[in-house]
């Protein structure tokens, strides 16, 4: 197994998850279409592509789309047409529908080829027509095909972000509800007559969460076709298994206290942080020459480097995440609750009085607002509940942004204001 630290994972290098995958496995074959969520890091791209791979070897069309830079619907139609490109008997299929546009040697152009000649051909009047031509051969392949949608609700929060914003997430889900649920293809297809669920699953997948921001909208039910499955972290066992698993391959010796001292220094088993604390390890077994570590280098491997700048690096892509997925006025609040619970180790309900006073004459509707961004920072795994208010349940997050803040982060309670009562 490879140490990564990067992008997703598959094959050799994927570790665990076989309850999840089963469980997905099987929603999927029983032609649920679904909606997989989890906090970041939590591994979500790599289970998608992971049982994108076991399905392709049971006969199954994988295709991955990643919609994250898309800007409008008609990006993410063209980066399905090109994820198309690579299974060639559905390409033709679509291709000799799009031939004025592709032109006759379509086996000649390669998938960026066809992403822009099919995104100049698209426009606010015609990418309903042609996406739905595009799932509907996908639907009428004689081999089932699963779409994977991954970082859907990034593109939909900056469409939401431009002009007629919710309208246009509005149409986008309506338009991709009903092309999904019934396409009329699927019942030409007599692969999908002997399996009436179809032959086109779709899952779409990212970390910021689909529920929050279609809730906001009151449109809920646009993605009512969407099964919810929730990805959570390794327990602890899983997460020890794992280093364990690395240490061998790398031929790292340690004592057998490490791994569960890993554990216990990160508080949950996020599998991004495991295998960050591994590389670390290493490369410190490395530079120190140790042929055997020690809890004292778990100790200092948590200190110096996960907490130290390049550990810092990491806390970039969670703040622009959060960053992506709310409001301007939202994510200043997030800031604060987030800076306060990992000062103070929890965000109480008199931190969160103070906070809607302080904040009442700069933004509107700061109660509800506070209320949204909770939910959000939950949802999303920054937070939970706890008896005395919210914390952090990752231990290495916390210590992150309570580094990154404790040198200006005032208190909340702490503020000079006349008090901290409801605002009116
Ligand atoms: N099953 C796994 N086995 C081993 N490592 C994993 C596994 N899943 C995730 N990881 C680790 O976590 C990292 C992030 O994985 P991945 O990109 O799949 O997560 P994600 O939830 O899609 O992240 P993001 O929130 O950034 O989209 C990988 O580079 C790898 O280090
Ligand atoms: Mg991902």
């Amino acid at each position: 197994m490879k140490s990564s630290t990067g992008r997703w994972v598959t094959g050799a290098d994927f570790f665990d998850r076989e309850t999840e995958l089963a469980l997905l496995q099987q929603r999927i074959e029983d032609g649920n279409h679904i909606s997989l969520t989890g906090q970041r890091r939590m591994g979500k791209t790599s289970v998608a592509r992971e049982l994108g791979r076991r399905l392709e070897q049971k006969g199954w069309v994988f295709l991955f789309a990643d919609v994250e830079g898309a800007s409008g619907p008609e990006d993410v139609i063209a980066e399905f047409a090109k994820q198309i490109q690579r299974v060639q008997p559905l390409f033709r299929r679509f291709g000799s529908k799009f031939s004025r546009w592709l032109g006759d040697h379509i086996e000649e152009l390669s998938a960026l080829d066809v992403k822009v000649k099919v995104r100049a051909v698209l426009d606010d009047a015609n990418w309903r027509r042609h996406g739905e031509t595009l799932l509907g051969d996908c639907a009428a392949h004689e081999a089932p095909v699963l779409l994977v949608v991954d970082e859907l609700p990034i593109f939909l929060k900056r469409l939401q972000q431009g002009e007629d914003g919710a309208a246009r997430v509005d149409r986008f889900l309506s338009w991709f509800r009903q092309v999904v649920q019934d396409s009329p293809m699927m019942q030409d297809n007599p692969m999908a007559q002997d399996n009436p669920a179809g032959s086109l699953v779709v899952m779409v997948s990212g970390s910021i969460g689909l529920g929050p921001l279609v809730e906001r909208l009151g449109i809920s039910d646009r993605i009512n076709h969407l099964a919810p499955f929730r990805l959570g972290p390794w327990d602890k066992s899983a997460s020890e298994a794992c280093l364990r698993r690395l240490a061998e391959s790398y031929d790292v010796q340690m004592q057998a206290a490490v791994p569960g001292a890993v554990y216990d220094k990160l508080g949950i088993g996020i599998p991004h942080h495991v295998q960050s604390f591994f590389a670390r390890l290493r490369d410190h077994a490395r530079k120190t020459e140790k042929i055997c570590l020690t809890l004292e280098d778990v100790d200092y491997v948590y200190r110096n480097e996960l907490l130290g700048p390049s550990g810092q690096n990491d806390l970039v892509h969670y703040e622009t995440r959060l960053k992506d997925g709310l409001e301007q006025a939202n994510y200043s609040l997030a800031m604060e609750i987030l800076a306060e619970a990992a000062v103070m180790e929890v965000f109480t309900a008199q931190a969160r009085r103070c906070l809607a006073s302080d904040y009442r004459d700069i933004v509107d509707e700061v109660r509800a607002r506070i209320v949204n961004t909770l939910e959000v920072l939950i949802h999303d795994g920054y937070l939970e509940e706890s008896a005395d208010g919210h914390r952090f349940p990752s231990r290495l997050l916390r210590d992150w942004w309570a580094a990154r803040f404790r040198d200006h982060h005032i208190p909340l309670g702490d503020r000079q204001r006349t008090g901290c009562q409801e605002p009116g």
